[in-house]
This record gives structure tokens, C-alpha cells and sequence, in this order.
């Protein structure tokens, strides 16, 4: 497999075509940004570090008969990844209220959300990534009716794998966002599984080991991020 030119960046990934049409390479980079960009850092480790968390939570919702993207870790911070034809909605599921829920509904951080909830929000940076409705996704075609149902449906299963994966080793999996994108015309879970896209709370402490710790400058960062991936048995370079 040879990596050829890159066909787009993002906030935090680049992603690059192979020689295979149907095959792209994910580069995992240090950038870490919150706020739309706003506030943007260079975090050592972080590319390293998201790159084999990614690997590890997909590995896990492969076995559990969740079809996702990944083939295999290349390199420290790069991943060959299945090319898929993305839907441009984020799924998010919440099982502890937590943050834009909390400032959109006036709700308390922390509150138990059951059952959990899930919403939709267009990926759209100009707009913000506005929250969408299943009826919106439908009238602007975003996606196809039995993709919404199909994307619903995997999204809770990743809840019922991860949740137990992370409260065995002492966390709470509070949010997450999940991307999905169509490969043979079959809904495939895509982009990336990290700390970066989720948040986890320690059981007992109640400690923010996800980017939260960024977005309210509370430090140790990639030292939180470690210590997620240390209690789940990832071993880092
Ligand atoms: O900001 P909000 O509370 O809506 O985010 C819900 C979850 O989705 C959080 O875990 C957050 O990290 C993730 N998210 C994301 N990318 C976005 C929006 C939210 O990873 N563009």
C-alpha cells in the first residue's frame, strides 16, 4: 500500500488516498482545537496517543459486530482506513447530561440521562454544526431513511459495548459523537473514536479525563487521555 497525496485536513486528522481507491490513510496530528477552531494548541503525544485509542475502541466494536472503517494501525500516528462516502450528520448519544445539552436546556451537569438521549447535528463548520432533527435530514436528503434507522441502531450498540468497557475499569462513558459513512452501500461507523470526541468521567471522582480538560483549561490533558488508555490495557509508545 503506498500513501499518495492528501485529500483533506481537518481540525485534528489529515486524511490521505492510497493506491487502493477504496482504502485512505488517517494521520492522527498533535493539533488540538475547541470552539470551532478558536482556541487551537499543539499537544505532544496527542496524535500518538489518539491514533492507538481509535485502533483499540474500534478492534472493540469490531468483535462486538459493529462494521467500522479500520483495517489497521500503520505507524505511530497513521491508520489505513476503509474510503467511505460520508453522511454529513454527527450522532451523538448521552448518558450523563453534559455540555450543550446542559447550556441548550438549562440542565444541571451531571444529572443521569435514562434512558440516554441521542441527537443530530449537521457537520457543518460555517454553521456551526447546527442540531437537526430526523425530519430535516429527510427533506435536505442527507441521508436515506434506512441509513437514519441504521445509524440510530449502531449508535446505541457502540453505547452498550463501550459503556460496560469503560465503567469495568472504573469510568463513565457520559458522550460521544459517532460519524458513519456508506461503503458498498452498507452504513459503516467512520472518523475516529477518541478522547477527543467523547467525554469520560472517572466512577468515583467524577474527574473530566477527556478534552474538556482543554476547552476549560484545566491541564493534563494528554496525561488524562494516557491514564483512559492505560485503565482500558492500551499500551502506548
Ligand atoms: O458539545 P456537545 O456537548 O454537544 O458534545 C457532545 C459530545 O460530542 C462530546 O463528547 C463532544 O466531545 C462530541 N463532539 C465532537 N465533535 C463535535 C461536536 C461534539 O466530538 N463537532
Amino acid at each position: 500500500m503506498e500513501k499518495r497525496e492528501e485529500l483533506y485536513s481537518g481540525k485534528a486528522k489529515s486524511v490521505y488516498t492510497t493506491d487502493d481507491p477504496n482504502r485512505m490513510v488517517l494521520l492522527f496530528r498533535n493539533d488540538t482545537s475547541a470552539f470551532d477552531g478558536v482556541k487551537v494548541e499543539q499537544l505532544e503525544r496527542k496524535g500518538m496517543v489518539n491514533n492507538l485509542f481509535n485502533a483499540f475502541i474500534m478492534q472493540k466494536l469490531e468483535d462486538a459486530g459493529i462494521a467500522t472503517h479500520f483495517e489497521k494501525v500503520l505507524s505511530s500516528q497513521e491508520s489505513l482506513v476503509k474510503r467511505l462516502e460520508m453522511i454529513p450528520v454527527e450522532c451523538v448519544v448521552r448518558n450523563i447530561a453534559a455540555g450543550s445539552i446542559c447550556k441548550r436546556l438549562g440542565v444541571e451537569e451531571g444529572i443521569d440521562l435514562n434512558p440516554p438521549t441521542f441527537e443530530f447535528f449537521l457537520k457543518n463548520d460555517a454553521l456551526h454544526d447546527p442540531m437537526i432533527n430526523e425530519f430535516h435530514i429527510r427533506s435536505f436528503g442527507w441521508a436515506e431513511p434506512q441509513h437514519v434507522e441504521t445509524m440510530k441502531e449502531l449508535t446505541f450498540k457502540v453505547n452498550d459495548v463501550l459503556k460496560q468497557l469503560f465503567l469495568d475499569a472504573g469510568m463513565l462513558l457520559v458522550d460521544y459523537k459517532l460519524e458513519f459513512g456508506l461503503f458498498d452501500g452498507q452504513v459503516v461507523l467512520g472518523d475516529e473514536f477518541s478522547p477527543d470526541g467523547c467525554r469520560i468521567w472517572d466512577k468515583e471522582t467524577r474527574k473530566k479525563l477527556d478534552k474538556d480538560r482543554f476547552r476549560q483549561g484545566l491541564g493534563g490533558v494528554i496525561e488524562a487521555y494516557e491514564e483512559v488508555g492505560h485503565r482500558l490495557g492500551i499500551k502506548f509508545d
